[in-house]
């Protein structure tokens, strides 16, 4: 494991590659807001590091490297459900933290994962569906910005935020990995992994630079 991937899994609770995801809840406000917090500072970390830490980075492949972003999404998406709508602005520090991490994710994702297997005919539903459903959480996203993050409707729409993206993390775990996992090759999948770490980083700086 790279220190990268090393410092994304203290950003989350311990969970074995493989392992069910931790149930949303199970932690107490202070264990979810500290990996929460974790996570942030992960992102910070990474958007400003060096180019040449991911590309001197140890070999991971490209599932060990998805679910270390999984991880992040999961904990900031515990932590933004429970702010209360007195305090709009760490609401809306949170969101950030998980729109940011969204869009980078989804970004080196689409390129390092999807445009591969949509090379190959067991691909396309698989590729299809996950590009749909990014675009789902984009436009979600892009509803959420238009409405007070003191309000109700705010964390009526971040709820099905979190929702959704739980629901697209756990399928993609649970059923794109293993169909990738039949057309990728051994050095296919650790080249890729690569490729994303470095892409992913790219895109944090490149966003988080849009503010
Ligand atoms: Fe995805
Ligand atoms: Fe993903």
């Amino acid at each position: 494991m790279t220190d990268r991937l090393a410092r994304a899994a203290t950003a989350t609770p311990p969970t074995p590659p493989g392992a069910p995801p931790t149930p949303a809840g199970a932690l107490s406000d202070g264990r979810a807001s500290a990996s929460a917090q974790a996570a942030q500072d992960h992102l910070v970390r990474i958007a400003t590091s060096a180019p040449r830490r991911a590309a001197t980075a140890a070999p991971v492949s490209i599932y060990d490297a998805l679910r270390a972003s999984h991880e992040i999404q999961r904990a900031l998406c515990r932590q933004i459900v429970r702010i209360p709508g007195s305090r709009p602005d760490k609401r809306l520090a949170v969101f950030k933290s998980l729109k940011l991490e969204l869009a980078a994710h989804e970004a080196a994702e689409e390129r390092f994962l999807y445009v591969p297997m949509l090379m190959h005919d067991t691909g396309l539903d698989p590729s299809r569906h996950a590009l749909h459903e990014h675009h789902q959480m984009d436009e979600m996203v892009e509803d959420i910005e238009a409405l007070a993050p003191e309000g109700d409707a705010w964390m009526a729409h971040v709820k099905a935020l979190a929702h959704k993206v739980r629901h697209h993390l756990d399928e993609e775990e649970h059923k794109f990995f293993q169909a990738s996992g039949k057309i990728l090759s051994e050095t296919q999948k650790l080249t890729l992994g690569r490729r994303y770490l470095r892409d992913h980083a790219r895109m944090l700086r490149v966003l988080a630079g849009k503010g």
